[in-house]
């Protein structure tokens, strides 16, 4: 793990001793009992206050873009484990995880965003950053390295992006090696529904006529709305119970995992803040600047 090892020392022993009060007894009910803590100490970070101006929003999504990238890895991994991409061909062993699987990839992979339109939900961010003026040249750069055959790691050793981002990133593609239970938790815990909550704040914000300009983000933010809240969470949670079952032992590196991820998502909303309040500072001592350069102006008449 790469976070600090005093912060994981102290999230552990309250999760240890609430994990061995329900012992045998650990199921989905308690599952999200227990991850709850730490879900709603991250939706109360400040960055979900933070974002003031437009300038803040393209910062936020900057760093933002690569979760949504990345989140693309955790649902790769469940259909190479729960579906068949190989040849010969075999009939699935859970046609129900197949099934919530393939209808996952086919709305993150090629949505349908208007008549005859297709997209994944990774490219409609892109033209969502792309209206609202945000810098796309890091993240494209990165997927451009990714084509070339580069690896992750360095793909994104060169980026002019926040330390956290990157971390947060290679973080993620640990998950690969993880169990199918913990990448399920992963992928039903690390999915972007805390997002919409704080666009809509910002979109509400906005004049009409700035509104009609962010067509994208609104497609963006309502097929989220929509496919988080109506379908992937629930189908999500089913999976959940198919795969844990009754076993204690998987709820346990479940929860772990759940936590993990939450921690490492706080992670990056710190770096984000960092970032946000760099700029603030850079742009005040701007303004200063110019103010002290205006007073010294010797006043010729
Ligand atoms: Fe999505």
């Amino acid at each position: 793990m790469l976070l600090g090892k005093r912060v994981e020392k102290r999230t552990k022993t309250a999760l240890d001793a609430k994990i061995e009060y329900y012992g045998t007894d650990l199921r989905l009910p308690q599952f999200v009992e227990i991850t709850s803590k730490p879900r709603h100490e991250l939706m109360r970070h400040p960055i979900y206050q933070t974002l003031e101006s437009e300038a803040e929003i393209r910062i936020f999504m900057e760093s933002h873009v690569f979760a949504v990238w990345d989140f693309m890895t955790i649902l790769k991994v469940l259909q190479r484990r729960l579906t068949c991409t190989e040849t010969p061909w075999q009939p699935p062993m859970d046609p129900n995880a197949t099934r919530l699987i393939n209808e996952i990839v086919l709305e993150e992979e090629s949505d349908k965003v208007g008549d005859g339109v297709y997209m994944s939900h990774f490219d409609l961010y892109r033209a969502a950053m792309e209206e609202i003026g945000a810098d796309l040249t890091q993240i494209n750069r990165f997927i451009e390295s990714l084509q070339a055959g580069q690896r992750v790691k360095e793909a994104l050793r060169p980026l002019a992006i926040p330390d956290a981002t990157k971390t947060f990133v290679l973080e993620t593609m640990k998950i690969q090696k993880a169990k199918t239970h913990e990448v399920v938790a992963c992928f039903l815990m690390g999915r972007e529904n805390v997002i919409p909550d704080m666009f809509r704040r910002f979109l509400e914000t906005l004049d009409n006529e700035s509104q009609a300009k962010r067509r994208m983000m609104k497609i963006y933010l309502e097929r989220h709305i929509d496919l988080d809240e109506d379908s992937h969470a629930p189908m999500g949670r089913e999976l959940m119970k198919r795969i844990c079952g009754s076993d204690s032992r998987k709820w346990h590196e479940a929860i772990e995992i759940t936590c993990h991820s939450l921690r490492m998502r706080r992670f990056l909303w710190d770096g984000v803040l960092h970032e946000i309040e760099r700029n603030r500072v850079h742009h005040a001592m701007k303004v200063a600047g110019t103010v002290a350069a205006i007073a010294a102006v010797p006043e010729r008449f």
